[in-house]
This record gives structure tokens, C-alpha cells and sequence, in this order.
């Protein structure tokens, strides 16, 4: 019988095949290159990388090629993604450990820890979380995606409730919202073991959600970064958000701008997203227009929806650039952001934000009565 023979694929310096059964999907090479990218930036106190769903391989196999990795083991539920990593690991001259097991069989029998880790599962990483803080010590690095973006997101809100003990926020702002929901769940569970959390790098692009978190260990850096998790609330009316941090915080049910019944949310990661010296780093590496507007980003929580505002208040649209100038005049930090491209980040409050939507709304007015009057 003739033997198939798959065509051999490329994506940076790894060469690969795809075997029939095996999981892999080109449209993911521009997250798999930032990973890589964040390897070669960032500073890891060791160089053992687990590659907890590997698949094909291809990010094991690119973590050695262009990032150095030289201690990986590859490991893989499915039998058929095993055998098809080994036979890359082979194809690209590597030597490395590909292991057919479950993420819970191996953290719970394996020796020893990683100071990186990927998890790159379907759907929801927070069923594979709690084991790889066994295999995880002071300083691991947990590359993590979730695709469950629409849980995270708040389309099926139950969903969410249940996966990530978390109610989410439904509506333009929900991105953000669900990455911050992701990252407090990992402070949780990283705090059973005595792990505090730092994320370095937190991305949101189409249909996924990645973090990039260092662990530090210790029982008061676990205590802290769970009170780096609480509570956030909407206001409908106003714009305005409210936040209350802690394990058991309280919260106003009504907003105290403007006495409307606020939408609470989370729990949620209330701190930084980003450490920006790494993001900097990354970006002189290798550039990309995500990457950009991520270390451009105002590290705020949250972010007003300029839309959201325009159509409330009744007025036709208006960009956001002019917004971001607007409150740059007034002496305000103001920046675009990863996580909605109509939104504005700032450290403007929501009145301002307003002040200058109706400015830049009616500077704009007054430019198409002058034009109008001069074309007449
Ligand atoms: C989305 S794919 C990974 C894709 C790969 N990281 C890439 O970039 O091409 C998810 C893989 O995780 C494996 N997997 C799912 N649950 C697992 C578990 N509990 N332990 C180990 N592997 C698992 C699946 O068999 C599948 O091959
Ligand atoms: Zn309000």
C-alpha cells in the first residue's frame, strides 16, 4: 500500500508535518512569534521549558531554534500529536523529550520543576492550572492562552461563573474585563501553592486570550497578589467605573457620580498588565503593530468605549484619535488600547471623558458650518 507522505511545512526557522488527527492552526503564528520574541526579552532564572500541549511541536521546536531553548519537554495527551512531535523534534535536528501524557498524570508523578511552562489547551486553561503549580517554582514563567474568549466575555455568563468563579462583563469593555478575570483565577490558584503573581505581558486578539505571568514564591507574595483581585462595578448612566480590592471587598451598589445602580463584575486582576521595560525590549527585537500599540498602552484599569459614549449622549461619532488629542490638551495621559479600537485609556474621569467627546463633537460641528458657509 502507498504510504502518505505530508508536505513538509515552514513557520520561522521550524520545519514541520501535520499529521491527520493533529491539531495546529497557521492563523496562531503571530501569537507563537511573539512567544518566542518574549523568550528571547525576557529575564528567566533557568531555561527547562515544558510545552504542556504541544501538538505538532511547533512551538518547542521554535523555542529552540530562534529563542535557545536547549532543556524542553514536549508533552501530549493524544498519542497521534506525541508521535508527530517526536518526529519533528527529529526533522529539525533536536533531541528532546516528547511524552504521551496528560498534563495532570505528569505533574503529579514528575520530579523537579520548569521555570517556563506553556499551556496552549482548547478552550479553558483553568482545568490544567492547578497541576503545573506542582511542576512551577520561584520564578516559573506560565505562558498561558485561553480561547474561550466568548465565556470570558461574558456570552455565556453561567459559563464563566461556573469555569472561573468570576461574573463577567457584557458589553464593549468585556476584553479587558475577561484577560483581568483570567489572571485573577491564576492568582488564586497560584496562591494555594504560595505563589504571587506578576504578569509581564498580556495580550487579547481575536478569538484568544494570552498571559504571560511570572510566579514568585512566598506566602505573603500570595496573600498580596490575592488582594490585587476584587471587584469592579459599571455605571450604565455615567461611564464611570468603581473598584473595590481585596478577598471579601465592598462595594457601592450605586455609583456615587450619579446615584444610577452600578453592574458589578469579576473578581478580577485589579493591578498592572504589562511590565513595559520587557514590552520595550520585545518591541526593539522584533516590532509588530500589536505589540506597539500593547507598550503604547496606558497601563490604566479599564477604559471608556467612545462609541458607547457618542451614541448615549445622542451625537454622531467621533474618533478617538481627536479624544486621545483632546485630553492630551488638557494635560490628561490618554492612549489607545489593545482591547477595543474605539477605546481611549486614561486617567481622565468620566465627566472629562465626556467634556471632551462634546468638544471634539462640536469643534467638528463648527469646522462643517465654516466649510458650508465657504462652499456657498
Ligand atoms: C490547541 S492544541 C495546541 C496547539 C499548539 N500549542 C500549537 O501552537 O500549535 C491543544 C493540544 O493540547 C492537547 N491536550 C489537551 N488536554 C491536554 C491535557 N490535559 N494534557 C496534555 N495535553 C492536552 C491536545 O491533545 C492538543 O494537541
Ligand atoms: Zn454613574
Amino acid at each position: 500500500m502507498a504510504r502518505i507522505r505530508m508536505k513538509i511545512e515552514n513557520e520561522g526557522s521550524a520545519r514541520f508535518r501535520v499529521d491527520s488527527g493533529v491539531f495546529y492552526n497557521p492563523q496562531m503564528e503571530e501569537l507563537r512569534s511573539m512567544s518566542v520574541t518574549f523568550l528571547k526579552a525576557a529575564t528567566v532564572k533557568g531555561k527547562r521549558i515544558l510545552d504542556s500541549t504541544a501538538a505538532t511541536g511547533i512551538r518547542a521546536i521554535r523555542y529552540a531554534l530562534e529563542a535557545k531553548g536547549t532543556d524542553i519537554t514536549l508533552l501530549d495527551i493524544n498519542k497521534k500529536a506525541a508521535d508527530n512531535a517526536r518526529k519533528n523534534v527529529r526533522l529539525n535536528g533536536l533531541k528532546f523529550k516528547v511524552l504521551n501524557d496528560s498534563i495532570q498524570k505528569f505533574a503529579n508523578t514528575h520530579e523537579g520543576s520548569f521555570e517556563i511552562i506553556d499551556l496552549d489547551p482548547f478552550g479553558s486553561p483553568a482545568p490544567d492550572l492547578y497541576d503545573l503549580m506542582k511542576i512551577s517554582w520561584d520564578g516559573t514563567v506560565l505562558m498561558v492562552t485561553a480561547t474561550d474568549t466568548a465565556v470570558l466575555c461574558g456570552a455565556h455568563g453561567p459559563a464563566c461563573i461556573k469555569i472561573y468563579g468570576a461574573k463577567p462583563l457584557h458589553n464593549e469593555m468585556c476584553k479587558e474585563a475577561g484577560i483581568r478575570i483570567l489572571i485573577g483565577y491564576v492568582a488564586r490558584i497560584a496562591a494555594q501553592f504560595n505563589f504571587g503573581i506578576v504578569p509581564l505581558l498580556s495580550v487579547s486578539d481575536r478569538h484568544y486570550m494570552r498571559v504571560f505571568i511570572r510566579l514568585e514564591f512566598g506566602a505573603a507574595k500570595a496573600v498580596e497578589s490575592v488582594k490585587g483581585t476584587g471587584i469592579g462595578a459599571f455605571c450604565r448612566k455615567c461611564y464611570g467605573f468603581g473598584f473595590a480590592a481585596g478577598a471579601a471587598p465592598l462595594i457601592s451598589p450605586a455609583c456615587d457620580r450619579c446615584d444610577e445602580r452600578m453592574e458589578p463584575f469579576g473578581p478580577l486582576w485589579l493591578r498592572r498588565l504589562y511590565d513595559k521595560k520587557l514590552t520595550s525590549k520585545m518591541l526593539d527585537i522584533k516590532e509588530t503593530k500589536l505589540l506597539r500599540t500593547i507598550n503604547d498602552e496606558f497601563d490604566s484599569l479599564m477604559f471608556y468605549s467612545i462609541p458607547r459614549i457618542t451614541s448615549s449622549l445622542g451625537l454622531g461619532s467621533v474618533s478617538h484619535y481627536s479624544v486621545i488629542g483632546k485630553l492630551k490638551e488638557r494635560g490628561r495621559k490618554a492612549t489607545e488600547t489593545q482591547f477595543d479600537s474605539d477605546g481611549v485609556k486614561t486617567d481622565a474621569s468620566a465627566e472629562e471623558v465626556i467634556g471632551a467627546v462634546k468638544a471634539v463633537h462640536s469643534s467638528m460641528a463648527s469646522e462643517l458650518t465654516t466649510r458650508q458657509s465657504r462652499d456657498y
